[in-house]
């Protein structure tokens, strides 16, 4: 039932681990399942993402998104890691189960969330992008799980 990227990024994984001092970091939670996943970004004075780096408490579709996730934004600068949506996450992996498409958001949003917090930390704006809302890490409102 999974394509053969997605099996390859599931059983090797790129991109697991933490960034020390990350110039961004987004953790959330996927109101579905309850897995939970964080991203760490290293972002250099030109606003390109050096670095990217995930853990996750999440099945293997959420393994295998954000495995590709990090390495579709890997390079690209804050402005354009925004193109890389679930669905053309998605995409690359050649598809994923229907039942499986909400695993896919977790990385997205997580990727969200740490550009936020990169934004927040560097007073920039970034076009498009909304403030995460199942940043996890932020207790302050009442969310619905
Ligand atoms: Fe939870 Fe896939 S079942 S992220």
């Amino acid at each position: 039932m999974y394509t053969e990227k997605v099996m390859d990024h599931f059983q090797n994984p790129r991109n697991v681990g933490e960034i020390e001092n990350a110039s961004g970091m987004g953790t959330v939670g996927n109101a579905k399942c309850g897995d939970i996943m964080r991203i760490y970004l290293d972002i250099d004075e030109n606003q390109v993402i050096r670095d990217v780096k995930f853990k996750t408490f999440g099945c293997g579709a959420a393994v295998a998104t954000s495995s590709m996730a990090t390495e579709m934004v890997k390079g690209k600068t804050v402005q354009e890691a925004m193109e890389v949506t679930n669905k053309a996450v998605m995409e690359a992996l050649d598809g994923l189960p229907p039942v499986k498409v909400h695993c896919s958001l977790l990385a997205e949003e997580a990727i969200h969330a740490a550009l936020w917090d990169y934004a927040e930390k560097n007073g920039i704006t970034i076009e498009g992008l909304e403030k995460p809302k199942t940043d996890i890490s932020d207790h302050e409102e009442d969310e619905e799980y």
